[in-house]
């Protein structure tokens, strides 16, 4: 295989996986329909795209280096395009070296790593992207966040808040729209394999206000969590994490299902920051909905799986001989505050295998009503991609789903809001869809409240865009005239 060749025969690399080894942009994008007047703003995805041929044949699509890509909508229909790679320090060893130097990344065996770099820890930068306190800063659960120029995409560098963060930032970090507050989490603040974790606050004007530690029952892959107006929840299932295994050949990660899964709740009032931890039956969970408070109660919406999925092809929901212990679905846990037992009651919201949910982020820490998801329709066999995506209205319990064709996918979409707008739902659904028939990618905006009315407009990209990670919609955001 020749030295810049990506293994045709690995899911990850191949398909529309296969690295889009560019960067660059594509400037006044084809629109087919007709985007809203005055819809302004830029719609920032990260993903995971090697720049070279991974070192491991333990590859996995969580381990690739981080690229972001954003679609500046400028008014009157014109919409630019722009990609870049997040540059942190194993990028730029790699790229020296011009080879794949630290194997996997993630979970891999430490022979596969180059002994050059084995003492440095590899940042992938490579999860989500946000826009905050006038910073557009790329995460990944194992580093502190990368800040980026939000209209070149270059790398600025590590953002510590002026050397407050102490610790990595998780990846999922969320806004509460009631003060403009940015809560995120670290975890292993005691270093690889450790219980310690941190509840952080970063105010609007992008000041850490809070880094409390704290300890939790294990060290564990919690990737995600929520926010209401008072509390901060963990959902932590038994995914344990633990530095002494690669040295016996295993890999750090391991389901351990004899141990309870918790759900940690902590008041972001304070005075002290030290959650209480809920025992629960096993089960694991990528991601969170949302979180609202009624009355004594807490409701805590999420995507429930089983069994730890997605670390290897035989873990997936696909693959795997018993689909259904790797099936993620949309529920809602309650907890009575002031009862006097742990229990944690659940309710199935939606009977799709569905994945990466999000709400209408005004709604964040509020009660909630429509709920936009990723679901798989059965249309794609051994494929890794999700087939459609769907809106659930939680009120009526109607659920409609936009499903892009046969031969296409679709990657995290998100709520934009309407301009002018101001209650939950008024506004549209962006996401992004691949068309592996034209081997070209597009964002299709939806009514976010019809989504079988089908698009109301396409934006068109002249090539395949690689599937992402998450995505966040920066609403009525333009560049300042000193930046262009
Ligand atoms: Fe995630």
């Amino acid at each position: 295989m020749g030295r810049f060749e990506f293994d045709s025969t690995h899911p990850y690399l191949s398909g529309n996986f296969k690295p889009m080894r560019f960067e660059g942009e594509a400037p006044f994008l084809e629109i087919e329909g007709e985007l809203p007047a005055d819809f302004t703003g830029v719609f920032y995805l990260n993903g995971s795209c090697p720049q070279f041929p991974p070192s491991s044949k333990r590859y996995h699509w969580f381990a690739g280096d981080g690229k972001v890509h954003a679609y500046y909508f400028r008014g009157d229909s014109v919409v630019d395009y722009a990609t870049r790679w997040v540059r942190t320090e194993n990028f730029e060893l790699e790229r020296r070296a011009q080879r794949s130097l630290f194997g996997n990344k993630k979970y891999g065996a430490l022979t596969e790593i180059d002994p050059s770099v084995r003492h440095i820890r590899p940042q992938l930068a490579n999860t989500n992207v946000v826009f905050h306190g006038g910073r557009l800063l790329a995460l990944e659960d194992g580093i502190a966040p990368i800040e980026l120029d939000p209209w070149s995409l270059e790398t600025r560098g590590s953002h510590r808040f002026d050397g407050r963060l102490d610790s990595a930032m998780t990846a999922h970090v969320h806004t509460d729209p009631g003060t403009g507050e940015m809560i995120g989490f670290g975890r292993q603040l005691g270093g690889s394999g450790s219980p310690t974790m941190s509840h952080q606050v970063v105010n609007s004007e992008g000041v850490m206000t809070h880094n409390e530690p704290f300890e939790s029952p294990y060290c564990a892959l919690l990737h995600d969590f929520a926010i209401s107006e008072d509390y901060v929840a963990y959902p932590l299932g038994p995914a344990i994490l633990d530095p002494t295994r690669p040295a016996q050949g295993k890999p750090v990660l391991q389901w351990e299902p004899h141990r309870p899964a918790y759900l940690g709740i902590l008041s972001r009032k304070g005075p002290t920051y030290s959650p209480r931890w809920l025992p629960m039956d096993p089960c694991f969970m990528w991601h969170t909905l949302n979180m609202y408070q009624e009355d004594r109660s807490l409701h805590i919406d999420l995507v429930r799986y089983k069994n730890l999925p997605g670390y290897d092809t035989g873990r997936d929901v696909r693959s795997a001989d018993n689909p259904e212990e790797y099936a993620g679905r949309l529920v809602r846990w309650s907890v009575n505050l002031d009862a006097p037992t742990d229990e944690v009651t659940e309710h199935v919201l939606d009977d799709l295998i569905s994945e990466f949910p999000r709400i209408d982020e005004r709604s964040m820490g509020q009660k909630h009503r429509h709920a936009f998801f990723l679901c798989l329709d059965g249309k794609t066999g051994a494929s890794r991609h999700w087939d459609a995506a769907a809106h659930l209205d939680l009120q009526t319990g109607r659920r409609t789903l936009y499903d892009p064709g046969a031969q296409s996918f679709v990657s995290e979409g998100v709520f934009a809001p309407r301009v002018g707008s101001t209650e939950e739902g008024d506004g549209y659904y962006m996401v992004p869809v691949y068309h592996e028939d034209q081997k070209r990618s597009e964002v299709v905006l939806l009514s976010a409240t019809d989504f079988e009315a089908g698009p109301i407009a396409r934006v068109k990209l002249p090539f395949r865009q690689n599937p992402t990670f998450h995505a966040n919609f920066c609403a009525g955001l333009t560049q300042p005239e000193d930046a262009a």
